[in-house]
């Protein structure tokens, strides 16, 4: 397998000089589905940002395809690695205006064909393209989103707690809809979830960060059924109590 992506020792402080992010490094190989897990405030969504560079690190490197990021165009890099929020902002204007967004950006129209294969690669009907994408539901909404990313032709996708938001039925759906895009079409695919069993059941590979800090990463079966980490087990264990209640 061919490695997309290397963070090398990373460091992230905030504005009153407060460690985010301590020496973090990782890869990532192409076609992997990594699932990141951990407490909230730990970092996971500042490191995201780092690897879609809307920011960078205060110090350590990150690679594309072994070209530092500080030599690579940033809208460029954004594009080859999309990012898609918890809650999906559609922009005034139709659900095809939306999804014309980053293609405008550089100059491309997208053919009402691509329009329509986007729709398609979302789940969506073809006929909510002359819609006001901000009347749609929640689900939908975030469907949209992922088609406006995808319009970019990504190589990497970062999810950051992409179903968070969403009932559990279009959570399922939008689940299933990103398992498809690894499978069917091979999409490298970095993905924040707070939903302990979610993370459990899509990941190949699982990244736990706490306290700014990579604790622990390993196949998705070792990281669940046999964490190394003190701290990765107490939060394994407590986060799967709060899922599910046991009822007394
Ligand atoms: N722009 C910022 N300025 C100052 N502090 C920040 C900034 N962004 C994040 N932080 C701090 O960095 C830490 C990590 O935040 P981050 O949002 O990355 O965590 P997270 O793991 O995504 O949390 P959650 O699970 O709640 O989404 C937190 O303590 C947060 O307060
Ligand atoms: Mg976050």
């Amino acid at each position: 397998m061919k490695k997309l992506i290397a963070i090398e020792n990373v460091s992230k402080a905030n504005q009153q000089g407060v460690p985010i992010l301590n020496g973090i490094s990782a890869s990532v190989m192409q076609g992997e589905l990594i699932t990141i897990i951990g407490p909230s405030g730990s970092g996971k969504s500042t490191f995201l940002s780092l690897i879609n560079r809307m920011t960078d690190p205060d110090s350590g490197t990150l690679l594309f395809k072994n070209t530092p990021y500080i030599d690579l165009d940033v809208l460029e890099l954004r594009r080859k690695i999309g990012l898609v929020f918890q809650l999906p902002t559609m922009l005034a204007g139709t659900v095809r205006d939306n999804l014309m967004i980053g293609p405008k950006l550089v100059q491309r129209e997208l053919s009402e064909l691509e329009i329509e294969h986007l729709l398609e690669q979302v789940g969506l009907s073809k006929s909510l393209k002359d819609q006001d994408a901000r009347t749609l539901s929640g689900g939908q909404k975030q469907r949209v989103s992922l088609a406006r990313t995808l319009a970019n032709k990504p190589e990497v996708l970062l999810l950051d707690e992409v179903t968070a938001s969403l009932d559990p039925n279009s959570s399922e759906e939008i689940e299933k809809l990103i398992q498809q895009l690894h499978q069917q079409e091979g999409k490298t695919i970095l993905w924040v979830s707070h939903n302990l069993k979610q993370a459990k059941k899509v990941g190949q590979t699982t990244w736990v960060l706490a306290g700014g800090k990579m604790i622990e990463q390993g196949t998705t079966n070792e990281v669940f059924n046999s964490p190394k980490h003190t701290v990765t087990k107490e939060f394994i264990a407590t986060s799967f109590e709060k899922e599910e209640p046991v009822i007394q």
